[in-house]
């Protein structure tokens, strides 16, 4: 039995419900509209792209493979290099990904089924790489991302989606431990957002060395998170 259940949300797009987590990848307000604007454009990644910088992007937890497909649709529309890492245990399969859906708003739809007929090929466990052009590159580490975290390079992303569960059902993938990580694979200057603006969480980032800040929300969601890494940050 596959891992995943396919759900609308309200902009029409489609996420994935975890079987093992009981929780949706994003808010039922719209799977699109929130990884446009908390993962793309709050992460500074569509700026950078936008302005033809190569960018080097770190998401915590693949899910839907929406964080990706928008990322490589800007690449691609911008013509800059992307390179994408993800960590990720539970990997959607090619069905899965087809029933989302998500061609229909790309500007370069074809993405979808090559990511799709790239995960009919690729093993569900070790590290993944697809490159689809030259300089449009995916990575998946496969497993516990407690482990695979410690494979990163350091100080070495752009940016960082950091989209784990909800800190009550997925609390292993927000301990200062498991954020020390994250945060030593981001270069200095390097920005990280996410939906989840908990104090503990906020306070778990800010003693690791980044300026934290709330910032409004979108839909349902009040306020979300954004972190920059100073450019004299030591670890
Ligand atoms: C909120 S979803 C990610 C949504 C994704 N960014 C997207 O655009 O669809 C959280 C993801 O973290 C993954 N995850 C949770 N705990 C994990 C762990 N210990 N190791 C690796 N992945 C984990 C889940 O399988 C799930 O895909």
């Amino acid at each position: 039995m596959s891992h995943w259940l396919v759900e609308e949300t309200s902009d029409g797009s489609r996420t994935l419900r975890s079987r093992r987590f009981a929780q949706c990848c994003h808010s039922s307000s719209g799977a699109r509209a929130e990884t446009l604007y908390v993962s793309l454009e709050l992460s500074g990644v569509c700026a950078r792209l936008r302005a033809g910088a190569a960018t080097r992007v770190l998401e915590i937890g693949f899910g839907t493979g929406l964080g990706w497909l928008l990322s490589a649709d800007e690449a691609l529309s911008a013509g800059a290099a992307l390179e994408f890492v993800a960590l990720e245990r539970d990997l959607l399969d090619a069905p899965t990904l087809r029933e989302l859906g998500s061609a229909a708003y790309l500007r370069h739809p074809e993405l979808e089924e090559a990511l799709a007929s790239w995960i009919e090929r690729t093993p569900s466990m070790g590290t993944a790489r697809f490159e689809i052009a030259p300089r449009l590159a995916l990575e998946l580490f496969l497993g516990d991302a407690r482990e695979r975290v410690r494979e990163l390079p350091r100080a070495s992303f752009d940016a960082c989606y950091l989209d784990p569960f909800s800190p009550d059902v997925n609390s292993e993938l927000w301990t200062e431990e498991f954020l020390g990580d994250v945060v030593a694979a981001l270069r200095p200057g390097a920005m990280l957002s996410s939906y989840c603006v908990q104090g503990a969480v906020r306070r778990r980032l800010q003693a690791l060395g980044l300026r934290v800040e709330k910032c409004p929300g979108l839909g349902k969601k009040r306020e979300v998170l954004v972190a920059r890494k100073p450019m004299d940050a030591s670890r």
